[in-house]
């Protein structure tokens, strides 16, 4: 399955897609930044996989175009701070992923990004955070969700602790929900094996601990 991967910023989830799909059925065609300078082009070159610059993010014909014209099969949203315009979400429907950093749908919509996110679990009290992946639609966060995994919230964490903690999860999570994708031909729904949720924080746990819903 051909993988484009759009991200705006430092680019570990990229960076943890790349890792995870070598040798596999997934195949990253192309890494898309609105910004110029993200480290997450650098990830992309030093990998050998081909760069674009999304100079007018709000223009869906031509983010469209630059996908189809790559053959993206499937678009992952992986640190993308930019709204997708209803063109492009509709001519991927279906095939247009996001990780987001909390478990949706709390903790997401417009502004709840980066730090904030982490900054309105932590003022809400909450016990639990994790890593959401879910489906675009028009709106930010907000389309069906394809896979979850808690992250425990633990007493004095700051805003970076709990961040490092879930972007642990999200490293194995994305890459999961992909290449199950990959291995099924379409996006598929990960739920948890086995009953109850257990904390996956050695690499490649989490994979296991996943099946794809209805097998
Ligand atoms: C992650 O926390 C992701 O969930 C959110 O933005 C952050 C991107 O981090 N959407 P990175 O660029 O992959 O390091």
């Amino acid at each position: 399955m051909r993988v484009a991967v759009l991200a705006s910023g430092g680019g570990t989830n990229l960076q943890a897609l790349l890792d995870a799909c070598r040798g596999s059925a997934a195949r990253i065609v192309l890494v898309a930044s609105n910004v110029s300078d993200a480290p997450a082009l650098e990830r992309a070159r030093t990998a050998g996989v081909p760069t674009a610059l999304i100079e007018e993010p709000a223009n869906g014909a031509a983010l469209t175009e630059l996908l189809q014209r790559h053959g993206a099969e499937l678009v992952v949203l992986a640190g993308y701070l930019r709204l997708v315009p209803a063109e492009t979400v509709a001519a991927f429907a279906e095939r247009m992923i996001n990780i987001h950093p909390a478990l949706l749908p709390a903790f997401g919509g417009p502004g709840m990004y980066g730090r904030r996110v982490h900054e309105a679990v932590l003022r809400s009290g909450a016990t639990v955070s994790g890593a959401t992946v879910h489906l675009v639609d028009e709106a930010y966060d907000r389309g069906p969700i394809l896979a979850q995994w808690p992250v425990p919230v633990q007493p004095g964490d700051s805003p970076e602790r709990l961040a490092a903690r879930v972007l642990r999860i999200e490293h194995q999570l994305l890459p999961a929900v992909v290449l199950a994708a990959a291995r099924a031909g379409r996006v598929v729904r990960l739920v948890p094996a086995h009953a109850g949720f257990v904390t996956a924080e050695a690499p490649g746990a989490l994979a296991a601990m996943l099946q794809v819903e209805g097998t």
